[in-house]
């Protein structure tokens, strides 16, 4: 089960003066699993790649093929169960809320497609958990009444009552302050880890991206500059200058120069607060430290 982009080209605004190719005979595979970043400067494609693959941009060339259908072939009541399939979160979430308390927020979708009674309420209540919010707590809560980051939950939970396998995020942490923007990536992580969820996360951030995605595109001028592993796309993209220093990385390597053994490549803050301790612990400074 995948998401193939094969040799897709977007153009806006065809024909006319302000004619702009957003993508340039783009091809990816994203596999079921994934938790694939894509980064890029602003205007290097990357909303646009994104909104290709659950069809809401259709490509003026090549395919997007979702577990083996081609997009462009479906129909009617096909596109609302693949865009169920594949949840989109958009990168301003208060532009998808729009009823009046959590619960019906959450339970439009489901209502949709016949869902009511006991089975609603449990579709309901699942999803506000997998957020992290409590069902008694926010279901009569306004949803305007909530903070960016609860917000952004809510939305994700109105797409995750839809069993999505994919979901996609654009710019996911924008307007979250540091706790707000730490718990919503761990978020994206237990979805994955719990639910078997692959994500699509789209940011200008690369340091968020590296805490979260084992895979990793990074595009520029509607083109795919870089694509692989996380770790292969950062070293690469590293000798090449199309990323900022991350900084957990350049503290490893100032720890490395200073004679600390890490031996595993480090991305993310996880990957070095487990290296520093086997370092201590092989050094038999202090056995207390586990990791
Ligand atoms: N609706 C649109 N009409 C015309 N041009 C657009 C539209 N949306 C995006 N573009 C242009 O397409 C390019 C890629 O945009 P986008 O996919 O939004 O990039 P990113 O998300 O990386 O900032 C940019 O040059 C942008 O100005
Ligand atoms: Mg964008």
């Amino acid at each position: 089960m995948s998401i193939k982009v094969e040799k897709v080209s977007v153009i806006y605004q065809k024909k006319t003066p302000f004619e702009q190719r957003a993508l340039n005979n783009v091809s990816l595979t994203i596999n079921q699993g994934d938790i694939l970043g894509i980064y890029g400067l602003t205007g290097s494609g990357k909303s646009t790649l994104l909104q290709t693959l659950n069809g809401l941009i259709k490509p003026d060339s090549g395919n997007i093929i979702v577990d083996g259908v081609a997009v462009n072939k479906l129909k009617g009541s096909q596109i609302t169960e693949l865009r169920h399939k594949v949840g989109m979160i958009f990168q301003y979430p208060e532009l998808q809320i729009f009823e009046r308390n959590v619960f019906e927020e959450i339970a439009f979708g489901l209502k949709n497609i016949g869902l009511k009674g006991e089975q609603l309420k449990k579709r309901v209540t699942k999803a506000l958990d997998l957020v992290d919010m409590s069902f008694d707590e926010f279901k009569d809560r306004s949803p305007f009444t909530l903070s960016s980051g609860q917000k952004k939950r809510i939305t994700i939970a109105s797409v995750l009552a839809c069993k999505p396998k994919y979901l996609l995020f654009d710019e996911p942490t924008t307007g979250l302050d540091t706790t707000g923007r730490t718990k919503l990536l761990s978020h994206i992580n237990e979805i994955n880890n719990l639910e078997g969820i692959t994500s699509v996360l789209v940011s200008h951030k690369i340091e968020e991206l590296v805490t979260v995605c084992n895979k990793l595109i990074i595009m520029a001028n509607g083109e795919i500059a870089l694509k692989g592993t996380a770790l292969e796309v950062i070293q690469q993209a590293e000798k090449n200058g199309l990323v900022e220093p991350i900084t957990i990385r350049n503290i490893a390597n100032n720890l490395k120069q200073r004679g600390f053994k890490l031996e595993k490549n480090i991305l993310n803050i996880e990957d070095l607060s487990n290296e520093i301790i086997k370092a201590l612990n092989e050094r038999g400074n202090n056995s207390d430290f586990r990791y």
